[in-house]
């Protein structure tokens, strides 16, 4: 088992992208801190995940606040004593333009994408410095790298800086045999997705998709999971897309496919 005994840290695993994520690390024997702002779905996931042979601990806090990152960080070295892995997943949408985002909607956001994910961070520094070992994963969005589909300007402003919070400290750590990179997800499967959008609006977003499918939750958990191995030890900095394609498009895929068969058709004089 790749992280038998290591200790990993999944904020927002209550749920979601960050439950799958957890489970794998559980499922390969590390010993996972399961947080979430929302109590129950915290001591549930790490009750599920009890039951996999392995140490967990739930922590409910709001990672947004300073005092909820500091109270996070006492139980978890009170229980493990370390850390070895810690993934910022946590994280909120908005679907406003600038015009309609008040200022306290604005800082809201960066404050659970980004910032969030800053306080984590300096909170493991000095423990993975003086292990000269660790493994930092940021959860970010295609998004970051376009602009939100589903979401709004806060959300595509807080995982463009998620990203470039992860190259700064991608550069500042590597001397210490940490890496630190970052996943973006394309829309991805989990209950958030399926509440927000109906069966026949999914459906219809299919066309984005080269791959015609959506990612699943446990898409993401492999690529935050390889980022962590010791297969891919000399990756820094990095931002992997797990988005079936969604980046690559011009346009959606049909009608991209259709102009081109009738470019063909014209090239062709038919
Ligand atoms: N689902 C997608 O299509 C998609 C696409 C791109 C990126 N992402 C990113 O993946 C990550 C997980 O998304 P998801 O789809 O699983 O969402 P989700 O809403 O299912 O899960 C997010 C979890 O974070 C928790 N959370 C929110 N604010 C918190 C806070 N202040 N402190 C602690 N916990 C908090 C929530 O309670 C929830 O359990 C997010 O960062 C999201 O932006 C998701």
């Amino acid at each position: 088992m790749e992280f038998a005994g290591e200790v990993v840290l999944v904020t927002g695993s209550g749920k979601g992208i960050g439950k799958a994520i957890a489970t794998q690390f559980a499922q390969e024997g590390a010993f996972v801190c399961i947080n979430d702002v929302v109590r129950e779905d915290a001591e549930r996931t790490a009750e599920e995940l009890e039951k996999l042979g392995t140490k967990t601990l739930a922590v409910q806090a709001d990672i947004s606040k300073e005092e909820g990152v500091r109270n996070m960080f006492d139980l978890l070295f009170e229980r493990f004593g370390t850390i070895d892995v810690l993934v910022n997943n946590a994280g909120v949408g908005d679907s406003l333009m600038v015009e309609d985002t008040t200022y306290e909607m604005w800082k809201k956001v960066i404050d659970i994408n980004l910032n969030a994910a800053f306080l984590c961070c300096k909170a493991v520094i000095p423990v993975m410095q003086k292990k000269r070992h660790g493994k930092i994963v940021n959860i970010a969005s295609v998004a970051a790298k376009k602009m939100s589909y589903h979401g709004g300007a806060a959300y595509t402003a807080s995982k463009a800086g998620l990203l470039g919070l992860t190259r700064h400290l991608a550069y500042e750590l590597a001397p210490y045999g940490i890496n630190v990179n970052a996943v973006c997800p394309g829309a991805t499967l989990t209950p958030l997705l399926k509440m927000s959008t109906s069966p026949a609006q999914l459906e219809a977003e299919l066309v984005r998709f080269p791959m015609g499918r959506f990612s699943e939750a446990e898409d993401i958990a492999n690529a935050v999971v390889f980022l962590c191995s010791t297969k891919s030890r000399m990756m820094v900095g990095q931002a992997i897309d797990v988005d079936a394609g969604e980046l690559l498009a011009w346009t959606d895929f049909n009608s991209y496919q259709k102009y081109r068969k009738d470019r063909l058709r014209k090239f062709l004089g038919q």
